[in-house]
This record gives C-alpha cells, structure tokens and sequence, in this order.
C-alpha cells in the first residue's frame, strides 16, 4: 500500500525523498507529499496524482532541508485529493505525519480530540494519529519520542509511521507495527527511512529492519530503537544483496515487460544451488531441518492471495500427485476470519511475493495460534511474512516492481516444485526415474521459457486483433487450470478487460452461454493427458462460433486447423507445465494493456502490497 521515505543526515533531502517516491510508486500513487525543514520551519508540500505532479507543485519553492519525509498514497480513508494526502500537520503545527496502514480506532480518538476542540482537515486516521500524538506531548510534558510512544500504546490497527516536529531538524521518529519500514544507515551518521530497501540501495547497503512494536529515534545522527515498554533493544544491521540495476527498467518500456523477459534468469535464480540433475540432488537449505516433517505431514494447507493463491493452486496438483499428502489451498483473507481446523502435524505454506501481505500474515498468526508449523515462499528477503514463519524459501526471482505479478509467480511454482519433489523423494512417493527425468527438465525450463518469449511478436498481433474486445474467457484442465485463472487476472487487473478463469470442462454448467462470436476464449491445449478432452470443449466453443486462441504443444499439427490462433509453447513434462504455459498469457495480457493505452505498471486502484485488509 502506501510508501513511506525520509531522509535526515548531511545531504539535500528532497531530492533523496522524491527520488525514494518513485521508486516506491508502485505502492500506491493516488497522491504525493514530502515535508521538509526549510527557512520557514517544517513545511508540508503535497498533490493529489503522481510524483510528478509533486514536482511540479515544488517548483520554485524553497526546499532546502537536510531533513525530509515523503509519502505516496493509496487511498483508505477519504478520496484521494490534495486534503488527504500526507504528511498531515497536527492541530498546531508543531509536527507532521505520514503513514501506511489503517488507526481502526481512529474515530473513537477523533471523537475524544474534537470534544477537546480539535478540528481536521482531512478525512484521514493519520491526521487523527497526528493530531493525538501532539496532543499527548503538549499536555503530559515529556518529549516527542515519550508522546509517540504512549499515543502508539493506545492505538488498535496497523502502522508504519514516520514523525517529524518543528522543533528539531536532527530528528526523526518512526515506528511500525503490521507495515513494513526499513532503515538504512548511510555514511556520517545519515538515515534513510523507506517501506522497503528500494529508495535506499543506491546509497547504502546496511539496512536495519524496524519491528513490530519498535519505535526508532534519530537524532543529532545517532539512532536508537525502543519498544512500546520503553526498553531499548539492540538493532541487527544486515547486508542487502540488491542492486540498484534490478529496480531500474533497463532499457524496456515497463517494469512488467521487463520482468515478464526476465524470467529465464529469475527462474535460474530460484533453482541455483538447490537443483542439480546430473548428481540427482535436489535441496532447500531453508527448510533443511524440517523436511522430515514435511514428508511424514498428513495434510498441507497452503495460504495466499491473487496470483500466491493461484501459484498454490499449481502446487496442490503437484504435491498431491508426486507426494500423495493431501493439500488444501485457501484464500488468506477467508482463512483468517473461520475457525479452520489445524490438526497436529499439518503444515501451512504462506506464500507471498511481497512478504507483506496484511491477510496472509494475519492467516499465519492464525495458524500459529493453533500450532502448525509454517513455511514461508517469499520473494522479499526479511519482509513480515519470512520473518514471522518457521522456516522456508526465498524465490530469489529480485524486486518485482510491476504491479502485475509475472516473474514472482514462475518462481513460487519453482521453488514449490521443488518442494514437493523433495517431500516426495525422501516419502518414497516417486521413482527414481521420474524424480530424475524433473530434475532434468527443471533445469531446461530457463532455456523453454527464452523460446516462449522469441514468440513476443506473434503475441503482440493476437493483442492487436482482440484489443478491444469487452470479455474474456480463459480455460485450462490440471496444472493448467490455476494458469487459466492466473492468465484471467493479468488481463483484468492491467487492461480492465473482464476475464473469468474456468477449468475447461466446467465451461458447459454456465459459462457457454456467454459464447457467441465477440467472445475470444483462451484454451491452453498443450498435449498432456487432458488433451483430448480439451480439443472437445474447444469444438464446443467453435459451434458458438466463439474465437479460440489455443497455446499449444509445438508440433501440434490438429489444433491449427481447428482455431482462430495458436501460440506454439515447448514440450515439457505436464507437472512443470505452468511454468511454460503461464508467459505467453503473461504477454497477451501485456500488450493489449499497452494498446489500450494502461498504465500497465500501475493499474488503476490496485497497490504491489496490500497491506490493509
Ligand atoms: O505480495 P503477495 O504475493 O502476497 O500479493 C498477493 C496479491 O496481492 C498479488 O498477487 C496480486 O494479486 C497481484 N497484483 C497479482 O498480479
């Protein structure tokens, strides 16, 4: 959701914090704002849109500050407008706030405040946690960081927030609880503030990752953390691997573009080093110690949301079929409010590109309540979710900026392979030779994938002649199902496009009757023992004269004859399947977004990381 970045140290903030903006707009960007501590105290600047709009609004105003906030917004509270856009002065100005989350009992404090005589401006829970903070420092006489504190004792929901008062130009204080903030520790006692390492790689690589309940005060270049009780802990400063090339767009007109051709490398990248046929070895060095378990567990329960939900989907075919355990997938967000059964001995699998994802984690806290045992399949190293489970598995797929999720979800389905084939393998569940022949065909799915993109062209002509089409359907069978699904929501969450996922024989208890001649179906038709049966519904689209664009097996001399289009995908073993059939959909999603003229990175209402409910 919303993006978070400051700056306090020797350089020129608001360069550092627009900067950091737009490398977190992916976060959220109905609105923008930074305050600054220039010749006229602390100063809030802030415009309903872009970064760019913010720019624009700076211009030719005094922004010299060694200290600075900013804040890009997707909107909870009140439409996105110049009003609620943060940061947020409080009642007297003598600070200001910006924030990620949702204060759930903002309005029982607001209440209390206006019986005080407060006004607000804006519709927002954070000029309530504002306006509350300021208060508490005004009437209990402490300092700022003792007003955070108790104000942040007193309140129910989630935050990220950072604070800065007119009254020191050293200090910022942050805290978090349920939203991401990660601290970067720059050269002479400079701090970066960002939801994620993204604004801050460029300038350091030694990062601090605040904890839920922690407070962190920086002043006169010194940093200290502290928790809602007021102990102090000791920070741990890691090393980030990331690097600044893998957050730029490298030449290509979008970030999903990019990562979508990236993923013969990023699927590479989530095998390396735990996959190597010709030794017939195959490890998760993360899930070492808990492999054992996995294989003698009687019933996996995978978690997730959007496209982790439909990556758990693709694994509960494999899981079940390669090593007999039964699996259940649920949505996170629906998990978390039943009373789901948790047995001894069941694992949960949270799956999240992010590691942020506020139902995924709440579902996790669930089922760690009722004492399973839970693995996380994450992309962002040290993000919520990793650190919350027991044990689990980085993708190693690099930062998706793409609010669309493409190279993420290949390799969650890697990295989920490799799980069960694991589990299976040590259950004796799966010969040898078959454990072989996946091994073999794991490692050859980088160089499939480089095919399926040289096919981009061919592509980019279907998205031309379907461009405006008003509906979609997207049908597959097996493992080819949850890539129907996956196929359905690129296209609608980046063109607006209306597309619906169905498993293909299901078509005939509903769906058909939207059949006729402006209705394009997607049929993923590659030769697996489901092949038959698919060719049959796609005669059963035909004779409604619907238009079929089949993926096919290449060398698939029937289908041609029989279709509109056909794109051509290479043969591989159908329990790797998804990670071939998922990119052509991946590419037609992508260009007929482009020429209807989306945003593509940043499709209307939608966030990277949902961390609200
Ligand atoms: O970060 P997560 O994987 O937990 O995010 C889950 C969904 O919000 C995400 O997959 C969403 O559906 C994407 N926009 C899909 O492209």
């Amino acid at each position: 959701m919303c993006g978070i970045v400051a700056y306090v140290g020797h350089r020129e903030a608001c360069p550092v914090v627009i900067k950091g903006l737009k490398r977190l707009e992916y976060r959220g960007y109905d609105s923008a704002g930074v305050a600054l501590m220039n010749g006229h105290g602390l100063k809030v600047y802030k415009k309903k849109g872009k970064v760019v709009a913010l720019e624009r609004e700076l211009e030719g105003k005094e922004t010299h500050s060694t200290i600075g906030m900013g804040h890009t917004r997707w909107a909870t509270h009140g439409e996105p407008n110049d009003v609620n856009a943060h940061p947020h002065y409080s009642f007297h100005r003598k600070l200001a706030i910006i924030h990620n989350g949702i204060i759930e009992n903002y309005a029982a404090i607001k209440q209390a405040l206006l019986k005080k005589g407060h006004t607000f401006t804006s519709e927002t829970d954070t000029e309530v946690l504002g306006q509350f903070i300021e208060d508490i420092w005004e009437n209990n006489g402490g300092t700022l960081e003792d007003a955070v504190r108790l104000a942040l004792q007193e309140v129910v929901g989630a935050y990220a927030i950072v604070v800065m008062s007119e009254t020191d130009s050293t200090q910022l204080i942050a805290a978090r609880k349920g939203s991401p903030l990660v601290i970067g520790v720059g050269e002479e006692n400079e701090f970066f503030l960002a939801s994620d390492a993204t604004p801050i790689v460029e300038y350091t690589k030694d990062v601090i990752y605040l904890n839920d309940y922690e407070i962190a005060v920086i002043k006169e270049g010194d940093l200290k953390i502290v928790n809602l009780d007021n102990t102090t802990t000791t920070p741990y400063v890691h090393k980030i691997e990331m690097e600044l090339a893998a957050i730029e767009k490298g030449g290509y007109d979008h970030f999903m573009l990019k990562e979508i051709f990236e993923q013969p490398r990023s699927i590479a990248d989530s095998m390396r080093g735990r996959v190597q046929a010709d030794a017939g070895i195959l490890q998760l060095g993360g899930l070492r110690d808990y492999m054992d378990k996995l294989a003698r567990s009687e019933r996996i329960v995978i978690i997730g949301c959007g496209t982790s939900w439909h990556a758990g989907l693709v694994a509960e075919y494999i899981f079940e079929e390669l090593a007999r355990i039964p699996v259940e997938v649920e949505y996170a967000s629906e998990f978390r409010y039943r009373n789901p059964i948790i047995k001894e001995g069941d694992i949960v699998i949270a799956i999240s590109q992010s590691g942020e994802t506020a139902d995924t984690l709440a579902a996790i806290e669930l089922a760690k309540s009722k004492g399973a045992t839970i693995f996380g399949v994450c992309n962002v190293v040290g993000s919520s979710i990793a650190r919350a489970t027991d044990a689990g598995a980085y993708t190693h797929a690099g930062p998706e900026i793409g609010v669309a999720s493409t190279k993420a979800f290949t390799a969650q389905v890697t990295v989920l392979t490799i799980m069960a084939l694991e589990a299976a393998q040590r259950k004796g569940t799966i010969s040898e030779s078959l454990f072989r022949q996946l091994l073999v065909e794991l490692e050859s799915i980088p160089a499939k994938v480089e095919m399926v993109l040289q096919a981009a062209d061919k592509i980019k002509e279907i998205a031309y002649i379907f461009t405006y089409a008003r509906n979609f359907i997207y049908l597959g069978r097996g493992l080819n199902f949850p890539v129907a699904l996956e196929g359905a929501l690129k296209l609608k969450e980046i063109s607006y496009i209306h597309a619906e996922g169905y498993p293909a024989a299901e078509m005939k208890h509903g769906p058909i009757a939207l059949i006729d001649e402006d209705m394009p179906v997607v049929v993923i038709a590659t030769k697996d023992s489901s092949y038959e049966k698919v060719v049959s519904n796609i005669q059963e689209v035909k004779a409604r004269k619907g238009r079929v664009i089949a993926i096919t097996t290449e060398g698939d001399t029937d289908l041609p004859g029989m279709v509109d289009f056909t794109i051509e995908i290479p043969k591989v073993h159908s329990m790797l399947m998804p990670l071939i059939s998922a990119i052509p959909l991946q590419l037609l999603a992508y260009y007929i977004a482009v020429m209807r003229g989306r945003n593509v990175d940043q499709p209307r209402n939608l966030a990277k990381s949902v961390t609200v409910e």
